[in-house]
């Protein structure tokens, strides 16, 4: 037997997907988010929980590159690494992102939103002319649509959807293009029981290959899913809890301090 360490075939997979170190961003006096590290291991659920105002959203579009960051480092185990000064969108093919405004645009019809930033074309005179192949995206919506077992008609303006309908596109259009890392910042908003207790197992099913950050104000929710919880407190990281914790901790407690 050699001497040499063995190599654990399994210690390249325990790299986390995306990590964070001493985060912090503010808005003029408002200090959103106060030097925040954490990190976000393969096929792992993490939830970010806190009051409102404490700084969650800001912290998810800060990792996802929406917003520039003032201090720290973000980095991802594809290389891609974010700093102050050194920002972009980290979405598409390596993060779907559910925002907690959705961010659907409400005059165009629900296939279009899928695509949005990422129209698929159609060449025509060799490639000269690209046009957006709204065949294509009908059928592509319609496929996500019903592989997460929903029926909304896609060529519906969004405008006229219902709340829960609107949550249920943002999250296939978060899921369509099947990246490793999904971002959830209120994903349940809206939602009735059936629908929710519907997307929970969708997450159950997506969690077994992919690691998703959750923030949620269902506190029941969150520990159902979450493999850790990160409490957020005025900016700060505050809590971390994982295992037995995150049934025996008062959650509340620590949220409002
Ligand atoms: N674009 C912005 N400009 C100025 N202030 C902002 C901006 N975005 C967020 N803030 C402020 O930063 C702080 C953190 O907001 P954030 O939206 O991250 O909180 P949150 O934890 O997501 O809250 P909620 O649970 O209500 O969604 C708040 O004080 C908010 O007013
Ligand atoms: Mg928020």
């Amino acid at each position: 037997m050699s001497s040499q360490k063995a190599v654990d075939p399994s210690e390249s997979s325990e790299e986390p997907v995306l990590r964070a170190e001493g985060v912090s961003k503010s808005f003029g006096t408002v200090q959103a988010v106060d030097d925040v590290s954490l990190e976000l291991g393969e096929n792992e659920v993490v939830a970010l929980v806190g009051d409102n105002g404490a700084g969650k959203s800001t912290l998810l579009s800060s990792l996802v590159g929406l917003q520039g960051i003032d201090e720290g480092e973000i980095s991802y185990r594809t290389g891609t690494t974010l700093t102050p000064g050194n920002n972009r969108e980290v979405l598409g093919d390596e993060v779907g992102i559910v925002h907690q405004d959705m961010a659907l645009v409400g005059l165009r019809p629900v296939f279009e939103n899928v695509f949005i930033g990422r129209q698929v074309k159609k060449e025509y005179l060799g490639g000269l002319l690209k046009i957006s192949d709204k065949k294509a995206m009908r059928q592509e919506c319609e496929r996500i649509l019903d592989e997460l077992g929903f029926d909304i008609p896609v060529n519906k303006k969004v405008q006229l959807l219902s709340g829960g309908e609107r949550q249920i596109l943002a999250f296939a259009r978060a899921i369509y293009s099947d990246p490793p890392i999904l971002v959830l910042d209120e994903p349940f908003t809206a939602l009735s029981e059936d629908i929710m207790n519907q997307l929970i197992e969708t997450i159950n099913e997506l969690r077994k290959d992919h690691s998703i950050m959750l923030v949620s104000h269902n506190l029941e929710m969150v520990r159902e899913l979450a493999d850790r919880i990160l409490v957020m407190r005025r900016g700060n990281k505050v809590a971390e809890l994982t295992g037995e914790e995150i049934e025996r901790k008062d959650i509340l407690k620590l949220m409002i301090g």
